[in-house]
């Protein structure tokens, strides 16, 4: 990090040390002001906004777009790319019309049943061998399980679409993650055609017949993108809550030992989790429409913005002691779901996921721990958007 002032970029790039624990950089960065200047691996300049307030007020702050088109001299942009998550209303409002109903609370109470099933399966084949990487065995396969299910995928090769995912997310090279995005665009052009000449009893097949309230169907882009996000969102992160759910609570025997003894704290403790070390590090990117000020600097109009989620949710005017893993503390209002017209949809989903996942393996596994023996220094995932480590060797 380069500068106390706050006016300088501080340069993030290449620092291993940042992927590892972002933590400390973020928390010098607040101490000085909210909002920074930083030169990232992947951008020369972007703005970071690392206060709570101002980072949920940005959010939520309709001077700032998602939609990267109205920016001038925008770059084409993958039609995989027109999703809710990358639009303003009206457009994304009536996209996410469309789902959001499929992922009501009691539309996902009702996939409960199936959820402790998948969880169960996964736990029956992983707890004989007394140890696994908890990512490869239950982090990643129960919410990739779940989404395909509710998308209507349910063949799908899981660990393909996982490579080309993560490389999407946490791209290696500009040019693999045009290859991921291109291979992605021909799998997903399929599975609608597929559902548009033999629909099920599934999202996907809903979405495909459904026709909005002026008549028009949703086109074939906007399906693409739909699906795409869908399928994406609908893992990447929740693999992560997961994961470093329990990596926090490894890291802390005392709160391990308490929620083991009391299951009923599981969904604080997940909240806590989403709070203390969240699965996306920063929301998606955001344009100022205009100058906007923000503590004692100015965020320049067509400017691009990260919301550091991570940062935010361990600002201490917010969250006394934030760097406390305290499952009892009840978190509210933390933004590891994000806030305002974009806050997450599959929240509900998540959680359950989440308290389902946790729950059952430490009824399963009591004695769980790090696996010692495979210890290595854990391979974090590179890039600003996911927080997570690519593998958890545990072992009861
Ligand atoms: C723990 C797991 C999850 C976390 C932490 C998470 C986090 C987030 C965040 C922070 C955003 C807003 C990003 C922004 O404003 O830039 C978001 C949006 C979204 N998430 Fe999630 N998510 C999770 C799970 C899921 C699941 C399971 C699904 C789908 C089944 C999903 C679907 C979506 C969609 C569709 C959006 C876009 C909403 C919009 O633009 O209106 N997410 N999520």
């Amino acid at each position: 990090m380069s500068d106390a002032s706050g006016q300088a970029d501080i340069d993030l790039r290449g620092l291993a040390e940042f992927t590892a624990n972002p933590y400390p950089y973020y928390e010098k960065m607040r101490a000085v002001g909210p909002v920074h200047t930083v030169r990232t691996d992947e951008f020369e300049r972007v703005w970071l906004v690392v206060g709570y307030e101002e980072a949920r007020a940005t959010l939520s702050d309709p001077r700032f777009t998602k939609d990267w088109r109205s920016l001038p001299g925008a770059p084409e942009v993958d039609p995989i790319f027109l999703n809710m998550l990358e639009l303003d209303a009206p457009h994304h409002t009536r996209l996410r019309k469309l789902v959001a109903r499929e992922f009501t609370a009691r539309r996902v109470e009702s996939l409960r049943p199936r959820v402790q099933e998948i969880t169960d399966g996964l736990l029956d084949a992983m707890v004989p061998a007394g140890r696994a990487d908890l990512v490869d065995a239950l982090a990643f396969p129960l919410p990739m399980t779940v989404i395909c299910e509710l998308i209507g995928v349910p063949h799908l090769d899981r660990d393909r679409f996982r490579g080309l995912s993560n490389e999407v997310v946490s791209p290696t090279s500009p040019e693999q993650e045009a290859e991921a995005v291109r291979i992605m665009g021909e799998y997903l052009r399929e599975l609608i055609d597929d559902k548009r000449r033999s629909p099920g009893d599934d999202l996907m097949s809903a979405l495909v017949r459904t026709r909005d309230e002026e008549g028009d169907r949703l086109s074939f882009d906007e399906l693409m993108g739909m699906a795409f996000l869908l399928l994406v969102a609908g893992h990447e992160t929740t693999v992560n809550l997961i994961a470093n759910g329990v990596r926090a609570l490894l890291d802390h025997p005392d709160q391990l030992a308490a929620l083991r003894d009391d299951p009923g704290l599981t969904g604080g403790a997940v909240e806590e989790m989403l709070r203390y070390d969240g699965p996306v590090e920063n929301a998606t990117f955001r344009f100022a429409r205009e100058d906007i000020p923000m503590g004692r600097r100015i965020i320049p109009a067509g400017a691009p913005v990260l919301v550091s989620l991570a940062g935010a949710d361990r600002d201490g005017g917010r969250y006394p002691e934030p760097g406390t893993f305290d499952i009892r503390r009840e978190p509210q209002g933390h933004l590891a779901f994000g806030h305002g017209l974009h806050f997450c949809v599959g929240a509900p989903l998540a959680r359950m996921e989440g308290r389902i996942a946790i729950r059952s393996l430490l009824e399963r596994c009591p004695g769980l721990a790090l696996d010692t023996e495979a210890d290595r220094e854990p391979d974090w995932i590179p890039g600003m958007l996911i927080r997570g480590a690519r593998g958890l060797p545990v072992r009861w």
